[in-house]
């Protein structure tokens, strides 16, 4: 049975067709490319909480540290009560940091894109706080950034989690369409927390995504695996293999697939041929120098207010305002919008 403060939730799932269109616009093109956003299927939400744990993935570890550290300064910041808005919110094991440290939430909206997992955590969050309304929204956040926003008669002020350096997944058109976007939403008055991946070493980079465990492989590699039950694909997975190597021009770590061999994969009736050694990039992960960072969120109508690292300075927690809209600010019109302004 639900608990009394998960209220309902919507439902704005991807569908087949549109999977099916990006796989076929991603593997046609040269060079071929899938979209990170698809890992996550139900068996890639949980490969993706195995790789938290490895001891490579210095990630969710730092993160996790910084707000046990910093939770209440971090909160201290931002007036309450407040609403919090988690983008990829996964297995919300960082939200509990936030909740613990908040004196008066008002709402929790979740927001993700792997539905079964949502749920799932939201779910179990929602026992844990059983004082704060909960309100699950499966949906693609690149597609649908208008939020809902609940109470908005309210005084309360909305603040978005990003954690997980997920924003990293990204490029930089696709970061300032998302940074406007949530800006929009805000309505000039509210605050970002976003967490993000720090330049370092690149063989500290590079094993974090090359786990001996090779638990890291497995989740690249189910995106194969997703395709070949979902659209009715025939990739062999012993004949593609994981490679993760940090682009340092790029400044961002990079995940593909490499084919071994020359072959051609049918997608249901499309054929799609690989040469040997050619590569599906899977996914980017870019890291990030924290006044570049700044300067970028400047642009897309934020302001820092104060960052926190850990000590090593591997990983950054970042909490930004937004500034008073300019009269030509460059703005990206969201494609739908529930219940916004
Ligand atoms: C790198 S994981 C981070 C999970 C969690 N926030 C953390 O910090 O451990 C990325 C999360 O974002 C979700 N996600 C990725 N792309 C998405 C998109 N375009 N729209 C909605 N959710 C997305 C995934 O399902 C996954 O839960």
């Amino acid at each position: 049975m639900n608990p009394s403060n998960l209220i309902g939730e919507y439902d704005l799932s991807i569908g087949l067709d549109n999977f099916r269109q990006d796989v076929l616009h991603g593997l046609t093109k040269l060079p071929k490319t899938l979209p990170p956003k698809y890992f996550y299927d139900a068996r890639g939400s949980r490969l993706f909480d195995f790789i938290c744990e490895t001891p490579e993935y210095y990630l969710t570890r730092k993160e996790i540290s910084i707000l046990e550290k910093y939770g209440s300064q971090i909160l201290e910041q931002i007036p309450h009560p407040i609403r919090i808005i988690e983008l990829g919110s996964g297995s919300s094991i960082k939200t509990r940091l936030l909740l613990d440290a908040a004196s008066a939430v008002t709402a929790y909206i979740p927001i993700d894109i792997s539905k079964e997992h949502l749920l799932r955590s939201t779910h179990a969050l929602a026992q844990r706080f059983p004082h704060i309304p909960m309100v699950p929204v499966c949906a693609d956040y690149t597609r649908q950034p208008a939020l809902p926003l609940f109470d908005r008669g309210r005084r309360d002020r909305s603040l978005v989690f990003f954690p997980g350096s997920t924003l990293g997944n990204l490029d930089e058109d696709e970061a300032l369409a998302l940074l406007q976007s949530i800006r929009h939403m805000l309505r000039g008055d509210g605050y970002f927390l976003v967490g993000i991946d720090l330049l370092k070493d690149p063989k500290i980079m590079e094993a974090a995504y090359n786990d001996a465990e090779r638990v890291t492989a497995a989740f690249n590699l189910n995106l194969l695996h997703r395709i070949n039950v979902e659209l009715d694909a025939d990739f062999k997975l012993n004949e593609f293999q994981h490679k993760a190597v940090f682009n340092a021009r790029e400044k961002r770590m990079e995940m593909h697939l490499r084919s071994v061999r020359h072959q051609v994969v049918w997608i249901k009736d499309v054929p799609i041929p690989f040469g040997k050694d050619e590569t599906i990039h899977t996914e980017s992960s870019y890291k990030y120098d924290l006044h570049e960072f700044a300067a970028f969120c400047r642009k897309a109508g934020f302001q820092s207010v104060r960052s926190w690292t850990d000590a090593e300075h591997y990983f950054a927690v970042v909490l930004l305002q937004t500034t008073p809209a300019k009269p030509n600010h460059r703005y990206i019109k969201p494609r739908l919008s529930l219940g916004g302004e």
